[in-house]
């Protein structure tokens, strides 16, 4: 699995310290909020249970599941919802928990559907931000670590369902992709 990696972006300990540094600020900002964090499966499984355990106060959370890539490497701009949410939206201040902002179609189209069901609010937060490839007009509150328009692995980024368990983030070899 490691020998498939041909640079590393960012080490476990560079993550961990931003994972910590965006709980404290949610954290602080939060404060005399209703915080209902939603992870989008399953890239973001991994920074979700970090984020939340690096969160300080009371938070509520859910899982939602799209689907917008197929197991290729660039977005098609089709986004499929495979799993909604539990429960509704009300009185709830909605924080959407991302992975990786890249084109940003797949979080547009989210945001346009989760506004629809009436949160008190919403906000953004993407741990890694690709931000040479945005199509779409979306700020992130809180954005952790900006990444190369370069396709990236591990922290519970995939390529074809492989590589989620890496604990650092790199660049698969060319070769891994381009057959
Ligand atoms: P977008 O709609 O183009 O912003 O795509 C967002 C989704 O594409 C993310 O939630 C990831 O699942 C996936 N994605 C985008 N870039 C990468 C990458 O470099 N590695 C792995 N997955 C990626
Ligand atoms: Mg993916």
């Amino acid at each position: 699995m490691h020998d498939d990696i041909c640079r590393i972006i960012y080490t476990a300990e560079e993550i961990e310290q931003a994972v910590k540094d965006l709980g404290r600020r949610i954290s602080a900002d939060y404060s005399d909020k209703n915080l209902f964090m939603i992870s989008v499966l399953k890239g973001s499984v991994i920074f979700m249970s970090d984020l939340m355990r690096a969160i300080t106060i009371p938070c509520t959370i859910d899982f939602l599941a799209v689907s917008s890539y197929g197991a290729g490497t660039d977005t098609t701009g089709e986004v499929r919802i495979l799993k909604d949410l539990d429960g509704p939206l009300q009185d709830r201040d909605l924080l959407v928990v991302e992975d990786i902002l890249d084109s940003g179609v797949t979080l547009a189209y989210l945001l346009e559907l989760l506004t629809a069901r009436h949160p008190r609010s919403i906000r953004v937060c993407t741990l890694f931000d690709k931000y040479e490839r945005r199509k779409v007009d979306i700020k992130p509150e809180y954005i952790g670590l900006r990444v190369p328009n370069e396709f990236i692995v591990g922290y519970g980024l995939d390529y074809a369902e492989k590589y989620r368990n890496i604990p650092y983030i790199g660049v698969l070899k060319p070769e891994i992709y381009s057959d």
